[in-house]
């Protein structure tokens, strides 16, 4: 464990108050109509934090209500872009204004480093809401020169109430990754939070008021998949999901959008992302990318590096050096500023991730680091790493989405792209190679959505992202991400008194 005890728990930080604990409909904080409640826990000890209203398929039906009357009869698509756009920017400011209780209340909910809440997951909400608050007034259409006398010209008009089902590994980023071009776009949204992780998303709906946004624009329903996600991703009146999550949930929500309105979906899901070293890497840098890639939050992320391929020549002194690094990786309280790495999300995972572990050594995979859940309470798991690691082992297949890294080595870049590519998924992929002709030939031939050379997690709002084969369709960021949440329509006209009818 770091350095505060061995309970993984800080005596002197001051935790967040929970101000927020009801179900946003309609501008208004409510109970869920059932008067339920689930509890949500400090992954770091296990604990309640504070009861949550548990909503359902009645409250889904309620904040689908307001969603869909925002939509259909309310100022929001109406508006002007740029009105739109500068209520956007306004919450943006509200959230620069709320920084330390917003990260707080992630870094208590989902077990993360506070520093990176602030570092990484806020910041690149909050640029993403300000990217998509300028998009607002740049959205039209084209004009067509079509066949005949016939003028043509097209509207891009959102697509209408969005349904926004929510992961716990970033609750803020994955949010606001989809909310903020839905928003830009003119739609009214339904946000259903991760069970795991709803403190922060019913604090973004106090802000939205705050900011001016109209009611019934931003709706929070929390409440657990399989009931009030189930509810959304079947409702009759909504338009879209954008749902990030497993590829199990992602094959059910295409089925509910099959079986109920064939509503359009857009999917982000697991990986199994190669991170490939080649022999002429700088070495130092190699071994910070491939301990970042597994290791940062925890290894709860989609594209975690979880596979990385070694090439020969320097596998054995790679290997050496990454021992060393990963023992200096601290793992404890997510508000000591010293830690790199927090508890396991929760108890499921926590056990799910020592599964894989013990797996990875009855297949043969050699430990040689890490291997333990540690401290003596809450949801810790060791920096862990597996050498000598087959292609067909369990823990080369599946994605763990935990701190757990399978080491392989390879010979040939024919072989590299081979053994990269032998996965259902495809949502990212690193190189590290100081040869351009490597670079250019492997980020070509490994079928992900977003490929690093010598670096590793490059997010920026300007950049696509998304899957390739299992890991789901549709790219979040960019200004094409805006697609996802508009439909075209197109006007024809005749441009002389034609016989056209
Ligand atoms: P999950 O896919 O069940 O949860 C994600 C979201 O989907 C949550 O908001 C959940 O309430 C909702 N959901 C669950 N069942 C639903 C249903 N039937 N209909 C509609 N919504 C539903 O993920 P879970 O079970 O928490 O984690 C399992 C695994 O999924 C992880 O170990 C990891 O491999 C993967 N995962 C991937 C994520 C990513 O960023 N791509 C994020 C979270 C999990
Ligand atoms: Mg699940």
């Amino acid at each position: 464990m770091g350095s505060q005890g061995s309970d993984g728990c800080s005596a002197k930080v001051k935790l967040p108050e929970i101000k927020f604990t009801k179900l946003f409909i309609h501008g208004q904080f409510v109970d869920a109509v059932s008067g339920k409640t689930f509890d949500t826990i400090d992954p770091r000890t296990g604990d309640r934090i504070a009861k949550i209203a548990e909503g359902d398929k009645a409250d889904i039906d309620l904040a689908v209500k307001a969603a869909r009357e925002a939509f259909d009869h309310g100022p929001w698509p109406r508006m002007t872009g740029s009105a739109r756009g500068k209520l956007m920017f306004k919450l943006a400011d509200l959230m620069d204004q709320n920084v330390e209780e917003i990260t707080s209340l992630d870094a208590l909910n989902a077990g993360k480093p506070l520093i990176l809440v602030k570092l990484v997951d806020f910041s690149d909400a909050v640029n993403a809401l300000r990217y998509f608050a300028g998009a607002a007034d740049k959205i039209h259409g084209e004009t067509l020169k079509m066949s005949g006398s016939l003028l043509g010209h097209t509207w891009r008009e959102p697509i209408g109430v969005v349904g926004l089902i929510i992961p716990w590994n970033f609750p803020t980023t994955l949010l606001f990754g989809c909310l903020a071009p839905a928003l830009a776009a003119g739609c009214t949204v339904v946000v259903k939070p991760a069970e795991q992780t709803p403190l922060t998303a019913l604090y973004y709906g106090h802000l939205a008021k705050l900011a001016g946004i109209p009611d019934g624009v931003i709706n929070v329903v929390t409440g657990f998949g399989p009931t009030a996600g189930a509810a959304l991703s079947s409702h009759m009146d909504v338009d879209k999901i954008s749902f990030t999550g497993s590829t199990k949930v992602g094959r059910l929500i295409m089925e509910a959008a099959a079986k109920s309105n064939l509503k359009s979906v857009t999917l982000e899901l697991g990986g199994k992302s190669p991170l490939i070293i080649f022999d002429d890497a700088d070495l130092d840098m190699a071994v910070e990318l491939a301990r970042a890639a597994v290791f940062f939050n925890k290894g709860e992320i989609c594209v975690a590096g979880s596979r990385v391929l070694v090439q020969e020549g320097i596998y054995d002194e790679f290997l050496k050096k990454l021992i060393v690094k990963t023992k200096e990786w601290v793992v404890g309280d997510p508000f000591d500023p010293q830690v790199n790495q927090g508890p396991q999300i929760d108890r499921r995972q926590f056990e799910k991730v020592l599964a894989y572990i013990e797996c990875g050594k009855k297949e043969g995979a050699t430990l040689v680091t890490g291997g333990k859940a540690c401290g003596s309470k809450g949801y810790y798991i060791e920096p862990t790493i597996f050498a000598d690691v087959k292609d067909d082992m369990t823990i080369a297949k599946e994605e763990i989405f935990g701190p757990v890294m399978s080491l392989m080595k390879f010979k040939t870049i024919e072989e590299a792209i081979e053994r990269a590519n032998k996965t259902m998924y495809g949502l990212a992929a690193g190189i590290v190679t100081k040869n351009l002709n490597v670079a250019n030939t492997v980020s070509r031939s490994v079928r992900a959505g977003t490929i690093w050379v010598n670096c590793y997690f490059a997010f920026d709002a300007d950049c696509p992202y998304g899957g390739y084969k299992m890991s789901g369709f549709g790219r979040a960021n960019g200004l094409n991400a805006l697609d996802n949440y508009l439909q075209v329509k197109s006007v024809v006209t005749p441009l002389y008194n034609s016989p056209w009818l």
